[in-house]
């Protein structure tokens, strides 16, 4: 059988569910259609100019690449106007983006990481593209979306995602009811469904973390991670394999595939200093993860949940096979 594109499994979906809306299908058309072009760009690599570095700084004051600024483009200009969205937010944008005047508004906000795992991009290793889709407050309509709109815990979410720029590329959304990959066919420009609804194989023992920042750990972290390292003498009784790509899109997807646990924890020196950004990486991969099966905490307590306080706000992350996760969140209660 021919598998299902990305468009006919949003409409058949609208006609099971009847609760995706013609909007939100055309929102999620929109973001993947931007996808290919991020794809078409990051695969000319250096025969595209579009390597390296820019002088300018991120709000949160990483060096941008060149790549995070185009692909943070493309994304706005794709959905500016379809009259699906009433305001954006994005990694490389200090506050909001609302649709100009000159285009009708919708109900829908959008949050996106444009690359993901930008140190890989120069190198040529896997990066992506995350988002995540909430629904402006009843409230906000008729006056301007404000930031504070933008507040709500990742639960609310209607749709996440990404994109992953690998050996293929690939689209991994959820509308709320399970988790699919669609390949992109490039002879004919269409997503095609090759993997769904994603389950997370329990039992695999494997765990990405960054080792180099064992400093930052919890004393609750550190036992997780020296009991696996213990192998088959430990209380898991096996030998552990660490895998860390640098890029989340790519060690998530692995772990929606093979199973296993992720890891990125909150630096326990210093109250809410963390790597991962709640709201455009978190909670699009937390919804992913528990629509698969797993479980999303920061530690101790589930990351859809949080209320945010800022765009920006950082979170620890600890995501993937539920039983080890909620190990994870034992020991944090235990160590209180
Ligand atoms: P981004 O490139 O969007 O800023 O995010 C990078 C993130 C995430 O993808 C990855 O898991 C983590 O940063 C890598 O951190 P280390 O540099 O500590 O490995
Ligand atoms: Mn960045
Ligand atoms: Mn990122
Ligand atoms: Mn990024």
């Amino acid at each position: 059988m021919k598998p299902l594109t990305l468009t006919r499994f949003m409409i058949e979906e609208q006609r099971r569910s009847g609760v995706l809306r013609p909007e939100l299908r055309l929102l999620i058309e929109t973001v993947a259609r931007a996808c290919k072009t991020i794809s078409h760009s990051i695969g000319k690599g250096a025969l595209g100019e579009v390597l390296g570095s820019l002088g300018s700084e991120n709000v949160q004051g990483e060096v941008q690449k060149k790549l995070d600024v185009i692909a943070n483009e493309l994304l706005l200009e794709a959905n500016e106007w379809g009259g699906h969205l009433a305001a954006m937010a994005s990694e490389e944008m200090e506050t909001i983006h609302r649709i100009p005047n000159r285009y009708p508004k919708g109900e829908y906000l959008l949050l996106f990481d444009p690359i993901d795992g930008s140190s890989n991009i120069d190198v040529g290793l896997s990066v992506g593209t995350i988002f995540s889709v909430l629904r402006a407050p009843a409230s906000a309509s008729g006056r301007e979306i404000t930031e504070e709109d933008f507040m709500q815990p990742g639960a609310t979410q209607v749709a996440s995602g990404y994109a992953i720029y690998g050996p293929q590329t690939l689209l991994v959304l959820t509308l709320g009811t399970g988790v699919y990959e669609f390949t992109l066919d490039r002879e004919v420009g269409a997503w095609k469904m090759t993997d769904g609804p994603l389950k997370i194989p329990a039992g695999n023992c494997e765990f990405a973390i960054n080792m180099a920042r064992h400093k930052q750990w919890s004393p609750a972290i550190t036992r997780y991670i020296d009991e696996r390292m213990e192998g088959e003498t430990g209380p898991c009784a096996k030998d552990y394999n660490m895998r860390w790509t640098g890029s989340m899109v790519a060690d998530v997807h692995r772990i929606l595939k093979r199973g296993g646990v992720f890891l990125y924890p909150a630096d326990h020196r210093t109250p809410g200093k963390a790597r991962l950004r709640l709201m455009y990486e978190a909670n699009p991969m937390a919804l992913l993860i528990e629509q698969a099966g797993g479980a999303a905490n920061n530690g101790l307590d589930r990351i859809l949940d949080i209320l945010p306080t800022g765009l920006h706000e950082r979170v620890g992350v600890v995501l993937g096979d539920k039983a080890e996760v909620e190990t994870v969140a034992a020991y944090g209660h235990e160590a209180m």
